[in-house]
């Protein structure tokens, strides 16, 4: 789906379809520019008052525009980002089948929502029917918005296109099944990616042989119960390698049984989900190349299959992780920071000016934050604040928890350096902290994104989330740069 701008009204239907966004309070303001016949008899008899979301399809009311409708803002300087998804649901759910050019009026709408909206639309035109026999017939290309003023420019329209293509992606990847991605088509991806940027992009992948040379035991000890072999894959991004890099690790466990310590039977189709911090760093990966941005940054994936076997981890087994640190594993479903520390480990050879983790790490977290904010937690202040900010600024929020060393002793085993589980209390917390123990040398943020990754019932798969973000994110930074 691709957007056009235009400052000017149009003086003619530019497309097939018109939405004019209405406040309630200004209802003649917001329709001037349009010749309505009859519009305050009209908008009178159907007791149209442009409510949050209310829609008035206007028929042969305006000319030349045989497919019109006024649809509601409420009062517009009260809207909140997050209702722009409501509205954005709204305009593609009824378009997407039938227009393959639609116009959208966005006079209404206060300028500095007009990216997020914009954004909102492209996320609400994603659907996912590779495996069905009957595909979606969404025929909507492109979106012409329109406004008098607008604080949005060619560059945030690139960067928009750029995150729908990574977001899209991420979400792909997150729906596809354990059964066609596992940590090898992982690293396949990974490499369809740099064949197709060849002078941005450049992986390698490890092998287990290569992991136990490195003494990954901690990572191993996951995989190690699976046939399928786990992988570890970086991506470098050379836009600008003058800079030390930032680098993303995605925890990429393309489904978790939860080992030996097997998770009950209800709803494990879902831990096919349990890779989608991985699918956002490809995801990333894609978006920059596609933006271009003038930026360092390596994606790092942890890719592994949690399952048991005779070959599997036992609890209370010790490994030695490559950081030296001796893990006692009590619970084997605790098994994503176990790939992830070997990880973290792994990448200081790319000396990072920053890292920051992305992991469908715990249920606390989903208990503790429900599925609207992903869990941030950072010793670093700085690199919070730049965080929360970015998250507002694409309506993929995060939310600062803590990680102090009083959480610490949780961790502690009678039989080596440190358990892989705290117990029962901040559950989302001692994951944090245990990642903490393997990040000291360099400045490190960690997103738990268990509870927005995906959704389930009725709106069930993969979000793409954080890939909104962490775009943001590194869209700021190249800014701060230039
Ligand atoms: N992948 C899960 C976390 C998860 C659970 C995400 C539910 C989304 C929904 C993770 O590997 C896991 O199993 N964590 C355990 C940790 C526990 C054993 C300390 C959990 O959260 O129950
Ligand atoms: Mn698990
Ligand atoms: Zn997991």
């Amino acid at each position: 789906m691709k957007f056009t701008l235009h400052t000017a009204l149009p003086t003619q239907a530019s497309s097939e379809s018109l939405w004019i966004l209405v406040d309630s309070e200004q209802l003649q303001q917001s329709t001037k520019s349009y010749k309505i016949n009859n519009l305050d008899n009209f908008i009178s008899a159907t007791q149209f008052k442009a409510a949050f979301n209310e829609n008035l399809p206007l028929i042969a009311q305006i000319e030349e525009q045989a497919n019109a409708q006024l649809l509601g803002l409420g009062k517009s300087n009260e809207l909140k980002p997050n209702k722009l998804a409501k509205l954005a649901q709204s305009i593609i759910k009824s378009s997407q089948n039938k227009f393959k050019e639609i116009t959208i009026d966005l006079t209404a709408l206060p300028t500095n929502l007009h990216a997020l909206f914009a954004l909102s639309l492209s996320q609400a035109g994603y659907g996912y029917d590779e495996f069905k026999s009957k595909k979606n017939e969404f025929v909507l290309e492109t979106i012409h918005l329109v406004a008098e003023t607008t604080l949005l420019d060619d560059a945030q329209l690139n960067l928009v296109h750029a995150v729908q293509s990574g977001q899209n992606y991420a979400r792909d990847l997150g729906n596809r099944p354990g059964n066609i991605c596992f940590p090898e088509y992982l690293a396949d991806q990974a490499l369809a990616l740099a064949a197709q940027y060849p002078d941005m992009l450049q992986v390698t992948i490890l092998d287990e042989q290569q992991m136990a040379d490195l003494g990954m035991y901690a990572f191993l000890a996951v995989s190690k119960g699976s046939d399928r072999p786990g992988r570890v894959i970086t991506i470098e991004y050379k836009a600008n390698t003058d800079q030390a890099p930032i680098v993303l690790v995605g925890k990429g466990v393309t489904f978790d049984t939860g080992g030996i310590s097997l998770k009950p039977g209800a709803g494990m189709d879902e831990m096919k989900f349990d890779m989608c911090g991985a699918a956002s760093v490809l995801g990333t990966m894609q978006a920059l190349c596609e933006a271009q941005l003038p930026i360092h940054v390596v994606g790092a994936i942890a890719a592994a299959e949690n399952m048991p076997s005779g070959q599997a981890t036992r609890p209370g087994d010790i490994v030695t992780t490559m950081s030296g640190q001796t893990v006692e594993i009590l619970n084997t479903d605790a098994e994503g920071r176990l790939v992830l520390c070997d990880t973290l480990t792994y990448i200081k050879r790319f000396n990072p000016a920053l890292v920051i983790d992305i992991a469908t790490l715990t249920g606390a977290c989903v208990v503790a934050l429900g599925k609207v904010v992903s869990g941030l937690f950072t010793p670093d202040d700085e690199l919070a604040q730049e965080l929360l900010q970015a998250g507002e600024q694409s309506l993929d929020r995060v939310w600062r928890m803590p990680v102090m060393e009083e959480y610490q002793e949780l961790l502690d085993s009678p039989f080596a350096d440190i358990a892989n589980i705290g117990g029962p209390h901040g559950g989302a917390i001692t994951a944090a902290c245990f990642l903490e123990r393997f990040t000291r040398d360099y400045r490190w943020a960690h997103l738990d994104v268990a509870g927005t990754a995906w959704l389930s019932g009725a709106a069930k798969g993969a979000t793409g989330r954080p890939v909104p973000l962490l775009m943001q994110f590194l869209a700021n930074r190249a800014q701060a740069n230039s």
